[in-house]
């Protein structure tokens, strides 16, 4: 009997404590290290490229994973490589590793308890209710960014609007915000598109845009300066495109990327929807292996968030003369075309927007990006926006921005939320100078 009521009190504690349901799910990575490894030659190169191969089929990714894009892995590229590992793991991986001669260092020697930091930094219970509780001190759940999207409507009715274009494969509504000033003289002005996270982990996508996009808001007709690009610009903004992969970051695996759609053809998760439009689909640097992060979808268009953001963007076509997609974290400023390595006709014109942006961006905190083409730069990458934008929606400028990376990857910690919302916001005032002087207003 006495050890009945201990039982019963042992369950009563559990329970009392228990936190969401949603938790118990969570990959607390536990005993995982991230390496970062720096390499000097092709045979180190290949080296990777074959090990995440080999990973790939025998479906070791949870093991060992290559946090940097594996389109990272171009011959050129300059930064490190991020190699997520678990303890099982570490022994054979480290010996490989020092076999090749290959440079490491220990990124992040516990990685279960940043990712522990991570979520507890800025807890929700600062939220200031009057704009939904969306603050920049912290990454927020969907639903915070949602509340916000709407306070926004509400308060600003003159400079916001907000439309629905559809729920996500998960039921989760994807949003559209307009933003900006109607002219006195009913011309129309030209616009410039903004999206964020499209890919799942790269939080300082969405929390980036919404900082710019509540700079511009709050401070119309006391700042000149976001005064002159409400006044000027028509600003679309999808702040959050993968919906359901950013919710499934903060629930279960903070490195997720692809979409959560159910396959019908295998049974991995998700596609990678940054390989899922229809220009070049398939061309390079996207697979057929759905297990992999950079698996291009069944057929293009197989992701409905994709559909509901090219559909958005062709409603708009005459008006919308930029289109931004952010991800993050490689600090460079990328351009089409991204299936191979030519370049649109007009590139240097677009290369000189990106250094005149970038130049700006430097300027406020010294960090300093690249400007090219996507494969130039960071290796072939068909079936992404900014190829679409440019080929199908005949949009002049279209641009990827990754973000800032500063040795922390998608974990940039939140106290950089501000600082990449202003460095960036000056890149866009740049880009509105720039639209603005080439394209005018036009008579409705
Ligand atoms: C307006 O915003 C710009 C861009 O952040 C900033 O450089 C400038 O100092 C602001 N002006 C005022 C008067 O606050
Ligand atoms: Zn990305």
């Amino acid at each position: 009997m006495k050890l009945f009521v201990i039982v019963l009190a042992a369950v009563a504690v559990v329970v009392t404590n228990s936190l969401p349901v949603e938790v118990s799910t969570r990959k607390t990575y536990k005993g995982y290290k991230i390496h970062r490894l720096s390499l000097d030659s092709q045979k180190q190169l290949d080296y990777l490229v074959n090990l995440n191969e080999f990973l790939m089929e025998n479906d070791m990714n949870g093991e060992i994973a290559f946090l940097t894009e594996t389109a990272l892995l171009a011959p050129d590229f300059r930064k490190p490589v991020s190699v997520l590992v678990s303890p099982g793991q570490e022994v054979e991986f480290l010996k490989r590793t020092e076999e090749q001669a290959i440079q490491h260092v220990v990124a992040d020697a516990d990685v279960a308890k940043s990712l522990e930091a991570e979520r507890y930094m800025s807890p929700e219970t600062k939220r200031t209710v009057k704009n939904g509780g969306m603050t920049w001190d912290a990454y927020h759940r969907y639903q915070t960014i949602e509340r916000y999207l709407q306070h926004l409507a509400n308060t600003y009715p003159e400079l916001v609007q907000l439309t629905t274009l559809g729920k996500s494969y998960e039921g989760r509504y994807l949003y559209l915000l307009k933003l900006g000033k109607a002219r006195a003289d009913g011309k129309t002005k030209p616009a410039v598109w903004m999206d964020a996270q499209i890919h799942a982990r790269e939080w300082i996508a969405a929390a980036t845009v919404t900082h710019m996009v509540n700079k511009m808001v709050t401070e119309y007709g006391t700042n000149s300066t976001s005064t002159r690009m409400l006044d000027q610009i028509d600003w679309y903004v999808l702040p959050v495109i993968n919906v359901d992969g950013y919710e499934f970051t903060h629930t279960v695996d903070r490195w997720w990327r692809k979409t959560r759609r159910v396959n019908p053809f295998n049974v991995a998760i998700g596609a990678d929807p940054n390989r899922n439009y229809d220009h070049m689909w398939m061309h390079q640097g996207a697979t057929q292996q759905a297990n992999t992060d950079v698996y291009a979808g069944a057929y293009p268009f197989s992701e409905i968030e994709n559909v509901y953001l090219t559909d958005a963007v062709l409603e708009r076509k005459a008006q919308i003369k930029t289109l931004l997609t952010f991800h993050s974290a490689a600090e460079v400023w990328l351009l089409p075309w991204g299936y191979d390595s030519s370049v649109p006709d007009d590139f240097e014109e677009l290369r000189q927007m990106g250094l005149k942006a970038t130049q700006a961006l430097e300027k406020l905190y010294g960090i300093r990006y690249g400007v090219g083409s996507s494969t130039q730069l960071l290796g072939a990458a068909a079936g992404a926006t900014d190829d679409w934008g440019k080929a199908k929606g005949m949009i002049k400028y279209a641009v990827t921005v990754e973000l800032r990376d500063q040795g922390y990857l998608f974990n940039l910690p939140p106290e950089q939320i501000i600082p990449s919302g202003l460095e960036t916001f000056e890149a866009i005032n740049v880009v509105a100078e720039v639209v603005y002087k080439e394209y005018g207003a036009t008579p409705d």
